[in-house]
């Protein structure tokens, strides 16, 4: 009689055929955040100030240090594993998804690092958990604050749409080529 494969739990690591545990929690949990983060930004350009918006900017540098140390976790994360996980094929669309993942990095890195730069930078103190991690600077470092100032806000909105790119690539390969990219990502819990 054919024996039945056992099903296999999800692997912690990354497997050439799919995202390990630990890199889908990183990647689910720095997506909300990051969505949370645009929320806030959005409905304080939008409807400027109201009770609801000072919620979500009252959040803002608090969700950002916590991205910023998540975001580092995940590259080091993802440089460890950087043999063993799914790849992108070849041809121009797996070069343009290979770019796009590393594009997609680097602003993740850089947004937080603008605002925490300028943040170290700044005549103000940093304390967005009630205890101070950036004592002020008399004088103000000014490239570090104009850095911040030209980067943060601007890369941020690029990015948005960066994503937006990016959840697109994932619909059409769900929808059109079915080669099952999300459940790399998504999966049901199972191997
Ligand atoms: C990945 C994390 C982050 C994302 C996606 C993000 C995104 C954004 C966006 C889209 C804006 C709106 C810019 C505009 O008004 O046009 C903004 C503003 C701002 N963010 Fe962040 N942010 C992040 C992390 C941080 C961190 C860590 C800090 C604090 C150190 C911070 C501090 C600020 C401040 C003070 C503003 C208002 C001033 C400005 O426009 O630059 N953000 N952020
Ligand atoms: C609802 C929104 C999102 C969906 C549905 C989604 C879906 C996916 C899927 C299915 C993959 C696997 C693609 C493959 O390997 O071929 C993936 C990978 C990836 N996603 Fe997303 N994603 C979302 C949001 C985001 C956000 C906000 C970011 C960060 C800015 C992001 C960054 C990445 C990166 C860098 C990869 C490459 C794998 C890695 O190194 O972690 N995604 N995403």
């Amino acid at each position: 009689m054919p024996q039945t494969q056992p099903e296999k739990s999800l692997p912690f690591r990354d497997t050439p055929m799919l995202y390990g545990r630990l890199t889908r929690l990183l990647h689910w949990t720095i997506a909300a955040l990051m969505l949370w983060q645009f929320l806030g930004m959005g409905l304080k350009l939008a409807l400027g100030r109201q009770p609801i918006v000072s919620f979500f900017v009252g959040t803002h540098q608090k969700v950002g240090t916590v991205l910023f140390v998540l975001i580092v976790l995940r590259v080091v994360w993802a440089l460890m594993n950087r043999r063993n996980r799914p790849g992108h094929g070849s041809g121009v669309l797996g070069l343009a998804a290979t770019l796009g993942h590393l594009a997609l990095y680097a602003a993740m890195v850089l947004i937080p690092v603008a605002a925490l730069l300028r943040a170290y930078g700044s005549e103000r103190a940093f304390a967005p958990f009630g205890f101070q991690i950036f004592a002020p600077q008399t004088p103000p470092i000014e490239w570090m604050v104009t850095f911040g100032d030209m980067i943060h806000g601007e890369l941020g909105w690029i990015t948005l749409a960066l994503i937006a790119g990016h959840v697109l690539m994932v619909c059409l390969h769900e929808g059109m080529w079915r080669d099952g990219t999300l459940r790399k990502m998504a999966g049901r819990g199972r191997a």
